[in-house]
């Protein structure tokens, strides 16, 4: 059988680009996309010896546009699966639909609650006492998709958004290379909003909270 493949898209500084292509996924990363020239996850992806390319955004005269183009990048290197990583791009549904169960995205809260940006900031505002992080599957409605892994930190009484940005970034580490490795080894599924794991039941326990 043929090794799977997979793309990430990424726009800014590339820490979970980092985590993901030093996780030893089971798959090859043909190819690291990313809408602004300059980003420092280019560096990352050329660090672990990965192909990249820059689709900038700010080229297209529309949203669809840009999107259509990203589209026919991705579908060049026919992958199994997408992976967002720090992309700081609402897609259209078109996009969304076209990668619809096989592409998935990391967002810094617990979701339902704080989808959407500034979200350390909104935890904090709140008073939970329980923040943390999602992988998700991506669907045309904004950090809405089927929920694969979640994991949680504590908010402290003196968190500042950084301290508890940080708590919550190093999480997203983990659990993002968990998420990605289950659908690259065919181990997840998708039932209307649930995602059902069929993986090997020693790792199940880490649907709610891997190991620290
Ligand atoms: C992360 O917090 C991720 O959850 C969110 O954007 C941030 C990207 O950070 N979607 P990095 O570029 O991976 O360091």
């Amino acid at each position: 059988m043929n090794a799977k493949r997979y793309v990430v898209l990424a726009s800014g500084r590339g820490s979970n680009l980092n985590s993901l292509l030093g996780a030893g996924l089971p798959g090859r990363c043909a190819m690291v996309i990313c809408n602004r020239p300059g980003a420092a996850a280019l560096n990352v992806a050329q660090a672990h010896g990965i192909a990249t390319v820059v689709i900038d955004h700010a080229q297209y005269s529309s949203r669809e546009a840009f999107d259509a183009a990203l589209a026919e990048e991705i579908e060049r290197h026919r992958p199994d699966l997408v992976l967002l990583a720090g992309f700081m791009r609402i897609l259209t549904d078109d996009f969304a639909r076209r990668f619809a169960g096989r592409m998935l995205n990391i967002h810094p809260s617990l979701l339902p609650a704080f989808p959407g940006m500034t979200t350390h900031a909104l935890a904090l505002a709140s008073g939970v006492r329980i923040h943390g992080c999602t992988v998700h599957f991506v669907t045309p409605d904004l950090d809405s998709g089927p929920i694969i892994l979640q994991a949680a930190v504590p908010v402290l009484d003196d968190d500042t958004e950084e301290t508890l940005a940080a708590r919550v970034l190093a999480r997203e580490h983990e659990v993002y290379p968990i998420a990605a490795a289950w659908f690259l080894k065919g181990e997840l599924k998708l039932d209307g909003r649930h995602v059902r794991y069929s993986g090997p039941q020693s790792e199940s326990v880490w649907l709610c909270s891997p190991p620290a």
